[in-house]
């Protein structure tokens, strides 16, 4: 479908959505996050049932139509199917498919990522994606699970944000396998492309509908702390280039390349040229960044309220314009682009309604300027387990009582509601206009 070509059928309509991811819904007992640096009781809990979802499938799916979006981005665990190595669990992937169908036919477009940030512990144990062969059992799960859920899915997100899980993984040393060097994170980061790549050939010969085929990419808007320091400047650009453009300029050459002057020049060839139907998108702040002459370890990131809206509850500065600027960048890509996240974390519902106008209005802006926007997700469905804070930041729309789990609407939910229900109808109103 490149450059103008069909559009796949998922996406013949902007996706209204909301999105979660499995762990964070539904907890998960082997996994490589089950027992990574727990912080105590509520915690282990929370990792292993997440906000009870499990449960409450049925429920909260429920909530999608109430919202009346049109489209639902979720995880399928791959711990779960494989919960040990070679054993498959038919069980916990017909419920991952059964989830799929019953969006179709409440007609709900299911969008499913096939990695968020977890591997099984059995294979974490020996190794991680700096392995080949992680990139060989996980295409074994990815295709089985593409197998099962073709009937309904049609439009499929191979990795979130790898950006994210290698460097704080193997740089930042935040999420698992933490400890490795920045040399292995490298070959990581190959390693995953290069498993899109295959990717997103199997789908496309799997698929029954004209799947479209993308990956979930977390984009920030850097900004050097000061302006007057050409070493702040320069570390902005270098970050700029590296985590947003990095992802894009393999998606436009075939070649994973990294480029820091005096530092590291290299080019691996991971052949995933033009394998992405449509870019995804995940923002949520800018990000400032000092660079002292003597920082040995790099520049030292930071957030704060430059802007005036304040920081959120995570400790993000608000920044609507960043949004704007990281959607420019991704438009460079050449292909469609589908918001898979944008969110913010605030108990004070009349924080996170001014946050969602805001970034909505720049939405429509930059469909209105020529930007190709295909969808947009709000993060999250409902509060659910964060990856380095726990149950405590509240992204959802629908609030969760992390004692009882109980669910209830909030006003971000029902300003989202009334939003997306407008469009919509918009939408199809203007396509009747335009079929004769
Ligand atoms: C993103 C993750 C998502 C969620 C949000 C807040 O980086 O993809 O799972 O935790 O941050």
């Amino acid at each position: 479908m490149h450059r103008g070509a069909v559009y796949p059928l998922g996406m013949r309509k902007f996706l209204w959505g909301v999105a979660t991811s499995a762990f964070q819904m539904e907890g998960a007992p082997r996994c490589d996050w089950t027992h990574w640096k727990i912080r105590d009781e509520a915690d282990r809990k929370a990792r292993l049932h997440g906000v009870g979802h499990i449960e409450r499938t049925e429920e909260d799916l429920a909530l999608l139509s109430d919202l009346g979006v049109n489209a639902y981005r979720f995880s399928v665990e791959w711990s779960r199917v494989v919960p040990r190595r070679g054993e498959w669990n038919r069980r916990e992937l017909d419920r991952y498919v059964r989830i799929a169908a019953s969006l179709r036919d409440s007609g709900i477009e299911p969008v499913v990522t096939l990695h968020h940030f977890t591997n099984p512990a059995w294979l974490v144990g020996r190794s991680a994606w700096e392995n080949p062969a992680t990139a060989a059992e996980f295409l074994r799960f990815a295709e089985r699970a593409v197998r099962a859920l073709r009937d309904s899915v049609r439009v499929f997100i191979t990795f979130n944000e790898p950006n994210v899980f290698i460097v704080a993984g193997y740089f930042a040393k935040r999420m698992p396998p933490g400890g490795k060097r920045a040399r292995e994170g490298l070959a990581a980061f190959a390693n995953v492309l290069r498993a899109h790549g295959t990717l997103y050939d199997m789908i496309h010969a799997l698929g029954r509908e004209r799947p479209a085929v993308g990956l979930a990419h977390n984009m920030v808007a850097f900004h050097p702390a000061s302006d007057k320091s050409a070493l702040d400047r320069w570390a902005a650009g270098v970050a700029h280039t590296f985590y947003n453009m990095g992802l894009i300029e393999t998606f436009r050459t075939g070649t994973f390349s990294v480029r820091i002057p005096f530092l590291l020049d290299e080019e691996t060839p991971v052949g995933v040229r033009d394998k992405v139907d449509f870019l995804g998108v995940n923002y949520y702040f800018r990000m400032f960044l000092r660079m002292s002459p003597l920082s040995l370890k790099g520049p030292d990131p930071f957030w704060e309220d430059r802007g005036g809206r304040g920081l959120t509850e995570t400790g993000w500065e608000v920044y609507p314009k960043g949004f704007e600027d990281v959607l420019r960048a991704a438009a460079l890509a050449g292909v469609p682009i589908v918001v898979t996240e944008n969110g913010t974390a605030e108990t004070d519902d009349l924080r996170k309604i001014a946050y969602m106008k805001e970034h909505l209005r720049v939405v429509r802006r930059m469909i209105r300027e020529g930007i190709d926007l295909r969808g947009y997700f709000w993060w999250s469905l409902m509060d659910n387990y964060e990856w380095l804070e726990g149950l405590r930041p509240r992204f959802g729309l629908f609030h969760v009582d992390f004692d009882t789990l109980a669910r209830r609407p909030t006003d971000a939910s029902s300003y989202f509601s009334r939003w997306v229900r407008r469009r919509i109808a918009a939408d199809e109103a203007a396509r009747r206009h335009n079929t004769p």
